[in-house]
């Protein structure tokens, strides 16, 4: 049973919710996350760094609610946070992240844009698992776009969320016949 961390449109949400794979929670960071309204009748909660002590305190408390749900596999698609090892050492190798580069080539939140700023002539999208580190941790799988004339973010971003659609489900589907 998979448990989904967003921040924000949630369109990686989506494309697992219409693959059929087994989505029980969605937890996110922010109340206002428009990606929580994809939910539906699955159970969701909001797990806010102010509402708690520090950010260990909350990522215990975002674990223990995911267990209560039935987690098994988390899958970030667009959680825009670092977890701690209290977070991943309740899911060993079974957190999965999507990043919208060819990891390692540019980790971080600005991948799209840094990857037009350098000059590619290929973007791509990576699934990996996670780890304590930005983006770092055992990649899963990949996929290459062209980078064309005249891309922008917006464009750039749109063709590489084309790619995620696709990659992310698959690798999950995977993970979750292992
Ligand atoms: C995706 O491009 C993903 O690679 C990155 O954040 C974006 C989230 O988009 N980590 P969405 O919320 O799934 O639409």
């Amino acid at each position: 049973m998979i448990g989904v961390l967003v921040s924000g449109t949630g369109t990686n949400l989506q494309a697992l919710l219409d693959a059929g794979l087994p989505v029980v929670a969605v937890a996110s960071n922010r109340r206002d996350a428009p990606a929580r309204e994809r939910a539906h009748n699955r159970a969701t909660e909001a797990f806010e760094l102010g509402d708690y002590a520090d950010r260990g305190e909350r990522d215990a408390a975002m674990a223990s609610w995911l267990e209560r749900q039935g987690v098994r596999l988390v899958v970030l698609a667009g959680y825009m946070h670092l977890l701690t090892s209290v977070f991943l050492d309740r899911f060993p190798d079974a957190v999965v992240n999507v990043h919208p580069s060819l990891l390692p080539k540019f980790p971080g939140a600005h991948a799209v844009e840094d990857q037009l700023a350098a000059g590619v002539a290929e973007a791509g999208a990576t699934v990996h698992l996670v780890d304590e580190g930005v983006d770092s941790g055992p990649i899963l799988a990949q996929e290459r776009v062209a980078v064309l004339d005249g891309d922008t973010p917006e464009t750039l971003h749109a063709r590489i969320q084309e790619i995620e659609h696709r990659l992310l489900p698959r690798v999950v589907g995977e993970l979750c016949a292992r």
